[in-house]
């Protein structure tokens, strides 16, 4: 049996629904992933043979102030995880982030690229990947800029700002690939299914700035909004972000035969579901 930790979030509410049937959810109200005991008490009840971990302390700019909480649920809750499924012979699935990139390779990022988080937010999440392998059998994907049915997101929030107002300003320097949750969990998946182990980076193909995004998917709706390009610094949030942190495929690619959808046709795959 298949776990996904964290079912009530925006991935885990996808695995969920895709995996249809093959796999049990549990959330926070079951299993605390911060106290070694509560994880305990799932695993050893339950005896999963795969554990998906979608938990995560996911408020970036809140973990730079409550930066404690961060490292307890992103690294410590990971490391939990990592030593009892180690424990009963599972395999730790473990969802991460560009974010530990620094973002100033100028080329896409791969598995092996030195990592250098410029945030709590990333620093947090690379001490989940070093958690993350204190079980041989473990898998760990990095993922950028989800979007999906189950979840506050970039998409959702441009789509509400619609209603109220009629011009915004996005940032034009941080490059990324949006990526809806559904292609990742088939990512997820075939990386299962094929028994990988190691690190994997998986993202829709292709890239753009959150500007040219913000224009894409009013673009497909067919919305007229006045969009002006701003720069990270003019936004002034608390938590640095990469400028460019695109994530390269091919290992996916190759280990899995897997080549992920273009993030402009899948954005309007997913503006179809979402309107059905
Ligand atoms: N969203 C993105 O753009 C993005 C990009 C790169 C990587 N990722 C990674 O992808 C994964 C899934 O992200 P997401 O966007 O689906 O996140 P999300 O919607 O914020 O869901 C996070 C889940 O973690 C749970 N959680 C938080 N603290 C917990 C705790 N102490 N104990 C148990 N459960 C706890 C939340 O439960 P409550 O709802 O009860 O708080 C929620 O179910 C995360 O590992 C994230 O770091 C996300």
């Amino acid at each position: 049996m298949i776990l996904v930790a964290g079912a009530s979030g925006m991935l885990g509410g996808e695995l969920l629904a895709i995996y249809n049937g093959t796999t049990r959810g549990v959330c926070r109200k079951e299993m605390e992933i911060t106290s070694f005991a509560s994880v305990q008490k799932v695993l050893l009840t339950l005896k999963p043979a795969v554990v998906i971990n979608a938990m995560a302390f996911t408020d970036v700019d809140g973990c730079e102030s409550r930066q404690e909480q961060a490292f307890m649920v992103n690294g410590e809750g990971v490391r939990h995880l990592a030593e009892l499924t180690g424990e009963i012979g599972a395999k730790l699935v473990q969802i991460s982030s560009d974010y530990v990139f620094d973002g100033t390779k100028g080329s896409p990022y791969l598995e092996e690229d030195p990592v250098n988080p410029l945030s709590i937010y990333g620093r947090s999440k690379l001490t989940g990947e070093e958690n993350a392998r204190l079980n041989p059998d473990h898998l760990i994907i990095r993922t950028q800029w989800l979007y999906g049915l189950n979840g506050r997101n970039f998409v959702e929030t441009m789509l509400s700002l619609a209603n109220e107002k009629n011009e915004l300003n996005i940032v034009n320097d941080q490059t990324g690939s949006p990526t809806w949750t559904a292609d990742l969990v088939q990512a997820i998946r075939r990386l299962i299914e094929k028994d990988c182990r190691g690190t994997y980076h998986a993202v829709n193909s292709g890239y753009c700035t959150w500007f040219d995004f913000a224009g894409a998917i009013f673009a497909e709706q067919g919305i007229k909004m006045g969009l002006r390009p701003i720069t990270s610094e003019e936004l002034a949030r608390p938590a640095a972000r990469p400028l460019f942190s695109v994530l390269d495929c091919s290992k996916l690619l190759r280990d899995t035969g897997l080549n992920m959808d273009g993030w402009r046709n899948t954005l309007k795959k997913y503006l179809n579901e979402r309107d059905k």
